[in-house]
């Protein structure tokens, strides 16, 4: 439930949050608008986002019914459908990060890579190449358009695939991004397998505000010993405020020693 509605901009698309009883307002919302921005041809109402693919609930559309756009940040071109896919214009410093902390050679592991919002500003870093998992067909689409339209496509490997079996590509990833919420841990022994010796995962979660980090750092630490292995906490931060009582972490974790030899090749 959202409490006012708020509005965001993706390309000429205007995407309204607004409580369910807004009933008429909403519509003189949206022609406010459609009238006083003169680059959105579209406003989308949505109530929120739901399942697996995080994908948004939309409960009516005004304007031009044209949903598919284009949005442009940090010199990348996202191409989406608003009306299916999920993009948080609140990552934005957190998708430049990705752009910048990767360093020369490393392979670097995307593992929900959506339409590529950390896959292509990893590609456009020093990074030698990107493998990228995305289970929802749709989003897997944009996410290859969206490689050949910034021309990364001689770094990115995508497979419409779960995360859960990236360790059967036989990868080794120097860092591995977990972009994504409610329920990232389930994902952890993955990454783990994955992740080479020193490797930096970048984990995303909801959790408490204020000192909801050491939650999931604690989490994330039970989970690794489970998995034979050690984690240690490099940094975290703030990525944007979720809700009045979560907000969305990342926490950058470094695989270090592992507490035994596993028996499979690490
Ligand atoms: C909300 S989007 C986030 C995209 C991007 N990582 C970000 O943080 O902006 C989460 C994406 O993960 C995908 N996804 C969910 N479960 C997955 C899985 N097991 N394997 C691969 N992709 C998955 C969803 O389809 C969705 O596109």
């Amino acid at each position: 439930m959202f409490y006012k509605p708020s509005v965001k901009y993706l390309g000429h698309v205007a995407i309204v949050r607004a409580p369910l009883e807004s009933g008429e307002s909403l519509e003189k919302f949206a022609s406010q608008i459609l009238s006083s921005s003169p680059r959105v041809r579209t406003v989308v109402v949505v109530e929120g986002v739901e399942g697996v693919y995080r994908t948004p609930r939309i409960r009516s559309i005004f304007g031009e019914p044209l949903t598919e756009t284009f949005h442009r940040e940090n010199g990348i071109a996202y191409k989406l459908d608003a009306s299916s896919l999920m993009f948080s214009l609140g990552n934005s410093f957190e998708r430049l990060r990705m752009k910048r902390l990767p360093e020369r050679g490393e392979t670097v592991v995307d593992m929900f890579a959506g339409v590529g919002q950390f896959t292509i500003p990893a590609a456009k870093s020093k990074a030698e190449k990107v493998v990228s998992f995305e289970l929802n067909p749709k989003a897997y689409e944009y996410l290859k358009q969206n490689i050949k339209l910034n021309k990364v496509g001689d770094k990115v490997e995508a497979y419409c695939d779960d995360c859960r079996n990236s360790p059967k590509y036989g990868l080794k990833a120097d860092r591995v991004i977990m972009g994504y919420l409610h329920g990232t841990i389930n994902y952890l022994p993955a990454a783990l397998k994955i992740a080479k010796h020193q490797a930096v995962i970048h984990f995303h979660e909801l959790a408490r505000p204020n000192e909801g980090w050491r939650d999931l750092y604690n989490l994330c630490v039970a989970e690794a010993k489970q998995n034979g292995v050690e984690l240690q906490l490099e940094g975290w931060r703030v990525v944007k405020t979720y809700s009045r009582r979560l907000w969305h972490w990342v926490l950058d974790l470094r695989l270090s020693q592992p507490l035994f030899q596993p028996s499979c090749d690490r």
